[in-house]
């Protein structure tokens, strides 16, 4: 499926080699936390696993790594960064699928590349829905709601306002910057995002506490 980049957002990534991988600098942070949440409700789950806004490819391909009874499919809307996944997976021998297009602010769920892997057991979307328009994260909750099991967890990562307020005062500067880069960006709220889920059949399973005062925000499909 042809994708256009809809972000530019390989200027936030460093690099690229010669076959163009790109450099997440908060990946070794990251990466580590991400997947000891991961593991505390997901034990050894087998199926299918779709990241959302794979980014570089590094956190897919230690994905694929930890979790190695799930088949993982990395997507982007980026082609840059299509490149750079397909090139972390050659290089890391990864088990991880080649990426796909994917457009979260589009009707998904019925796409080529996903309709191959569904149902999918869990949907992971890590530091893309703050630096997107609401439709992304409405796009990602409707296709979770279409594609995975009953049972099957959507999982946010970054940082993330509850209850109406910022979790910390680094955040709350944060939002601030993104909303004055992008009107249409902004850190989201668990709870308001929660409303949306429960109207698809999604509900907070837990919201776990990460490095930098980000969130682990796990959804579990319910109906
Ligand atoms: C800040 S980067 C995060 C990348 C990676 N998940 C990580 O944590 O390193 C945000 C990513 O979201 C992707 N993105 C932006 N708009 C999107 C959309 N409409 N659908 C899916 N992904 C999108 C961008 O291309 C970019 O790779």
């Amino acid at each position: 499926m042809p994708v256009q980049p809809t972000t530019g957002h390989s200027v936030i990534f460093r690099g690229a080699t010669a076959d163009g991988r790109l450099v997440n600098q908060t990946f070794e942070r990251n990466s580590k936390p991400v997947i000891d949440g991961l593991v505390s409700f997901l034990g050894d789950q087998t199926g299918h696993a779709l990241e959302i806004g794979s980014g570089t490819g590094q956190h897919i391909c230690a994905f694929a790594a930890a979790f190695p009874r799930l088949q993982w499919t990395p997507s982007e809307p980026d082609a840059i960064h299509r490149r750079s996944i397909d090139a972390w997976r050659a290089q890391l021998h990864s088990t991880a699928r080649p990426a796909i297009g994917l457009d979260a602010s589009a009707d998904w769920a019925g796409q080529t590349g996903i309709t191959e892997i569904t149902p999918l057991n869990l949907i992971l979307s890590m530091n893309v829905i703050h630096i997107a328009p609401f439709a992304v994260a409405l796009g990602i909750i409707s296709g979770a709601a279409k594609t995975l099991i009953t049972g099957g967890y959507l999982v946010f990562y970054g940082p993330f306002a509850e209850n109406g307020q910022h979790t910390g005062e680094g955040n709350r500067l944060f939002d601030e910057r993104l909303r004055a880069e992008n009107p249409e960006w902004g850190v989201r709220d668990v709870d308001e995002l929660l409303v949306y889920a429960r109207n698809d059949g999604l509900e907070l399973y837990q919201v776990l506490k990460m490095p930098a005062n980000n969130r682990l925000v796990v959804f579990q499909r319910t109906e």
